[in-house]
């Protein structure tokens, strides 16, 4: 696709966060009565937590665009889980069916296969569950059945990776466990768990230590979860897409509406700021799950490399294949470091994102942890035949790297976007022609 684009890119339709359309079936599932969930997203990983739970017995209807969750006690399910490509949705429901006194099993896609799944057993197996991985890792996920009448144990953990997979799970354990649970360490990482456990009713503790930043979460087991509704905003993490596009463009600005400004969420933009771009951001509103929701302004902007410290990485984590393109086109270099997750994210992200960028001609240098892109500047990139590695990410982010790249660009296996974004492409088509 070439061209210059006709409409405004206000125009967009962006998806709803993915992250939270998760969440919001999960906690519908485990609430009492029926939770009413507004645009939610409609894309496969969410569709995998959805056949997971409509497994375990729990009735989900679509009106719409609404979707009604009607919460009940789990039902032993029949064959095995199948979480797709979601690591959410596996690591998610590892902590919710710990606590379960029927045995179940996780299973996943070749890539989710392939994730580590010890991190979340661990903690767990000291909780009391009876969890095993294939070679201590990976799925199948097999979780044996709590005896009746027993409970998981409460837990005092500091998380060792940043990650909010991670924390959830252990929070939903520690909902189920006998007494309270504290996690402490890197709980820095998205919160959208932690603001639905409130909006479903749910006490939550935080404890803060001499910064302004919580050092600890706890929460008492036993509690009861309440149905709500809920309003699902747009993804910023597909928004990002389209930024990156009118950053790198010389005539597209962006307008785009109700997306969620959670600050674990839009470390990107702080990044492409330091960068130079032009990017505005208003809250206008907190969402019925207290999530900030605003508009988001951005427009072309001569971009300079800037580096990405590890204690930024879980603020953008999903954007940092988009932020390496973006520095591709930008002067000078940019720098990833403290990002060892990317290596186990739905690809090897860094050997993908170096690989794609070195076959556009670009300089890279990778590390166990990050890498080095040596910016093209005004030279721009060349286009290329790349992969997307089957990654969603990956597909979407080249894909704006081969749109403003010299020369036609060909991704194999693009149909992976239907993960987070079943439209990108048509929203790319209706762009440009
Ligand atoms: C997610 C957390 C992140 C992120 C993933 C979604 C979530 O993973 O990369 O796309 O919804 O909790 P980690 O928690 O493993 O970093």
């Amino acid at each position: 696709m070439t061209g210059t684009p006709r409409k405004p890119l206000s125009a967009i339709l962006l998806p709803a966060d993915k992250s939270i359309s998760h969440r919001g079936l999960i906690f519908g599932a485990l609430a009492s009565g029926t939770t009413r969930i507004s645009g939610l997203l409609r894309a496969g990983d969410v569709q995998s937590t959805q056949r997971c739970l409509s497994q375990l017995g729990v009735g989900i209807e679509t009106q719409g665009t609404l979707t009604l969750v009607h919460g009940k006690k789990f039902i032993p399910p029949l064959a095995p889980l199948d979480c797709g490509n979601s690591g959410t949705t596996l690591r998610l429901l590892m902590g919710i069916l710990a606590g379960e006194c029927f045995s179940s099993e996780l299973i996943g896609d070749s890539s989710l296969s392939a994730r580590p799944m010890g991190r979340i057993a661990v903690p767990l197996r000291r909780m009391g569950a009876e969890i095993y991985l294939k070679d201590e890792n990976y799925s199948p996920v097999q979780i044996k059945g709590l005896t009746h009448g027993v409970r998981l144990k409460a837990l005092n953990y500091a998380l060792p990776i940043g990650s909010a997979q991670l924390k959830s799970a252990l929070l939903f354990a520690g909902l189920q466990a006998e007494g309270t649970t504290r996690i402490s360490g890197k709980i820095q990482s998205r919160d959208h768990t932690e603001r639905m456990l409130k909006h479903f009713g749910a006490q939550l503790n935080y404890s803060f230590g001499e910064g302004p930043d919580p050092q600890e979460i706890s929460i008492c087991g036993g509690q009861r979860l309440i149905g709500a509704d809920l309003k699902v905003p747009k993804d910023p993490s597909s928004a990002a897409y389209w930024v990156a596009l009118s950053l790198l463009s010389s005539n597209i600005k962006v307008e785009l509406k109700e997306i969620l400004l959670n600050s674990f969420r839009i470390g990107f933009l702080a990044a492409l700021k330091r960068m130079g771009a032009q990017i505005e951001t208003e809250i206008q509103e907190c969402s019925e799950t207290s999530e900030p929701v605003g508009t988001l302004l951005s427009e072309p902007s001569p971009l300079q490399g800037t580096g990405i410290a590890p204690e930024e990485i879980s603020s953008l984590i999903d954007e940092i294949p988009l932020i390496a393109v973006v520095g591709a086109f930008a002067e000078g270099t940019t720098e990833i470091r403290g990002a060892a997750e990317l290596r186990v994210k739905e690809s090897d992200r860094i050997e993908a994102t170096a690989t794609n960028l070195r076959k556009m001609g670009v300089d890279v240098e990778t590390f166990s942890d990050g890498m080095k892109i040596y910016g093209k500047g005004k030279r721009g990139p060349k286009g290329a035949k790349l992969s997307s590695y089957g990654d969603h990410r990956i597909a979407m982010s080249f894909a704006i790297a081969g749109m403003m790249a010299n020369g036609p660009t060909e991704i194999e296996n693009c149909e992976c976007v239907s993960i987070s974004y079943p439209d990108f492409f048509e929203t790319l088509k209706r762009i440009y022609l």
